[in-house]
């Protein structure tokens, strides 16, 4: 027998706002896990309803990711959410840093995407693509990551337009500073105190995701901006 549940992938699945996303769709659908640590999308896996298991690769090799998707099969939602933000001026950016940020942030996004077109096609499926307020406005000590959410919503604007006369929906999502190991790690850099209280809850960013995936089929949440 079919399974009726629709199948989503979530990139970054691990803690923060994936393993958030992660939750607010397992309800709904059976959830594929992405990260690199097995185990503890194993322990997401079991605290999960549905099918839910952990999808681990690496993300930091576009080029090896084929590999990881021949399993997936039918896939009804894929949330573009993994990333990385090394912090820090463009004075101070080496060439390793561009291509380390842009590798997750970009380029592995690009090619899962390609790799699963075929799927998301056959079942008129949903691009989610998890961007940043640093991906509509610059702020200092922030290039390399800032440019590669301004080359992600390039890219989700131009599959969205490609995309449209295949029935698959995209949607960019900007949260505004969010409660995560991100922030955190970046105030402790900067030596700033850090108040979670004065950041968006990963809960309320995934219940905008899922309130967009779970839009009716004929309407499209091109972008959100959340702050
Ligand atoms: N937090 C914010 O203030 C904020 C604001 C706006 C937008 N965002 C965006 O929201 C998304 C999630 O951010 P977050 O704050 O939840 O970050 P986070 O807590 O640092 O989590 C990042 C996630 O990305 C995964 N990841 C990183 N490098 C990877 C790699 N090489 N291969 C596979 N997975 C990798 C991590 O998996 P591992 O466990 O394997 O490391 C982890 O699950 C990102 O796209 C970020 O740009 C965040």
């Amino acid at each position: 027998m079919t399974d009726p549940r629709p199948r989503a992938l979530v990139t970054g699945a691990s803690r923060g706002i994936g393993a958030a996303i992660a939750r607010a769709l397992a309800p709904t659908h059976d959830v594929l896990l992405g990260g690199r640590d097995a185990r503890s999308l194993e322990a997401l896996a079991r605290d999960l309803p549905g099918k839910a298991r952990p999808w681990v690769v690496d993300l930091a090799h576009p080029g090896k990711i084929a590999g990881a998707t021949a399993d997936i099969g039918r896939l009804d939602v894929l949330v573009h959410n993994a990333a990385v933000a090394e912090p820090g001026t463009i004075a101070d950016a080496s060439p390793e840093v561009w291509q380390r940020v842009f590798a997750v942030n970009l380029f592995s996004a690009a090619e899962l995407t390609r790799l699963l077109l075929p799927s998301l096609r056959q079942g008129r499926g949903h691009v989610v693509l998890i961007n940043a307020g640093s991906g509509l406005r610059i702020k200092s000590n922030r290039g390399p990551y800032a440019a590669s959410k301004y080359a992600l919503r390039a890219f989700a604007d131009a599959l969205q337009a490609e995309e449209k006369p295949y029935g698959v929906r995209v949607t960019s999502i900007h949260p505004g500073p969010t409660d995560t190991d991100l922030q955190r790690k970046a105030a402790e850099r900067a030596g700033q105190e850090y108040r979670p209280d004065q950041f968006l809850r990963p809960e309320s960013v995934a219940a905008v995701v899922a309130n967009a995936v779970r839009a009716p089929a004929d309407a499209t949440v091109t972008d959100a901006v959340i702050d």
